[in-house]
């Protein structure tokens, strides 16, 4: 695992921020770390980059103990960290504050050159090459602290929010970058707010509100939360349909809505087929046959709210 966590927590005075976090990250994945604002999102990056240490509990990247000093340099050298608010030299053109932090990194000259010409062109940034930062947007800005962040080839990127703020197109060349980086081999470690962004960039999900609420695919977050459900349109929902297949053995829940029946199962793959059949067998004409999609922020707020309650 690239990264590892083992009931990582965090403390600020008398309060918890985080708390018994324990999650693994494999190489190449891109891991969505979601959650309500302070919910522990940055704290835990942080902990994770060495620039806070854990009260309790332990981590490693790429195998290095974050609780060691030795280690921190090392994992530094191989991590990529995107902050929230990034800071630039405003007078300095967009080449000589990329070159600036790379020369922290001891990256030479040429592979400098090179990560920087590549990474303008990805981001859609390379006619600004010689423009000042003081004159650009936080779109702008976002794209180039990201670049600035791979000045080194980082194997591990940390990135805390990269498309707040930005515009949709400019949130689409960030998200296609991410991607490409995925591709590249990198693991990606993404905090954000955007569901739809998590769902479509992210191999796994973890919601966190101090302690980890869940942690799966989005795939089956949904399914957890909400179950799968067949929804079955028909030219009338006649009483023997209804009757024939509450019935049966695989519907866990039924419910009518107008010219439709939307039927909780627990394996429509296996089970549609079944379902279908009876359905015609006690007369019932089907129009169409969908499954119920929920959305990510349906999920989420279902989450995070039934756990306000308890
Ligand atoms: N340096 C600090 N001193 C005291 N409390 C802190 C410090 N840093 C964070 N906290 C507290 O820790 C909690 C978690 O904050 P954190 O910034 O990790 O949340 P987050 O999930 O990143 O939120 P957001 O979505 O708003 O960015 C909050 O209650 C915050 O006030
Ligand atoms: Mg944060």
């Amino acid at each position: 695992m690239v990264i590892e966590t083992s009931s990582l927590g965090r403390r600020f005075g008398n309060s918890a921020a985080v708390e018994g976090v324990s999650i693994s990250v494999g190489k190449g994945e891109v891991f969505g770390f979601l959650g309500p604002n302070g919910a522990g999102k940055t704290t835990t990056v942080r902990m994770l980059t060495c620039l806070i240490s854990p009260s309790s509990g332990t981590a490693t990247i790429c195998g290095y103990d974050i609780r060691d000093r030795k280690s921190a340099a090392l994992i530094r050298r191989r991590v990529g960290i995107l902050t929230e608010s990034p800071g630039f030299y405003e007078t300095l053109t967009v080449r000589k504050n990329l070159r600036f932090f790379a020369d922290l990194y001891h990256v030479d000259r040429r592979k400098a050159n090179e990560a920087i010409e590549r990474y303008l062109k990805l981001f859609g940034l390379y006619d600004k090459k010689d423009r000042v930062v003081g004159g650009f947007s936080k779109g702008m800005r976002q794209k180039l602290a990201l670049i600035r962040c791979l000045m080194h080839e980082p194997e591990v990127l940390f990135l805390d929010e990269p498309t707040a703020g930005l515009d949709p197109e400019s949130a689409r060349v960030v998200r296609d970058a991410i991607l490409s980086l995925k591709k590249e081999g990198r693991t990606i470690f993404l905090c954000t707010h955007n569901l739809d962004e998590a769902e479509r960039l992210c191999d796994t999900v973890a919601i966190i509100n101090r302690r980890i609420l869940y942690a799966g695919s989005p795939g089956s977050l949904k399914d957890s939360v909400y179950g799968r459900k067949l929804v079955v349109r028909l030219e009338e929902v006649i009483p023997s349909v209804y009757k024939a297949v509450s019935h049966m053995s695989m519907v866990e829940a039924i419910e009518k809505n107008d010219d439709r029946i939307i039927l909780q199962v627990s394996d429509p793959d296996r089970h549609c087929p079944d379902i279908i059949n009876e359905i015609i067998r006690a007369g019932g004409r089907i129009r169409s046959v969908g499954e119920l999609r929920h959305s990510m922020e349906d999920v989420y707020i279902k989450l995070i709210g039934d756990r306000c309650e308890l």
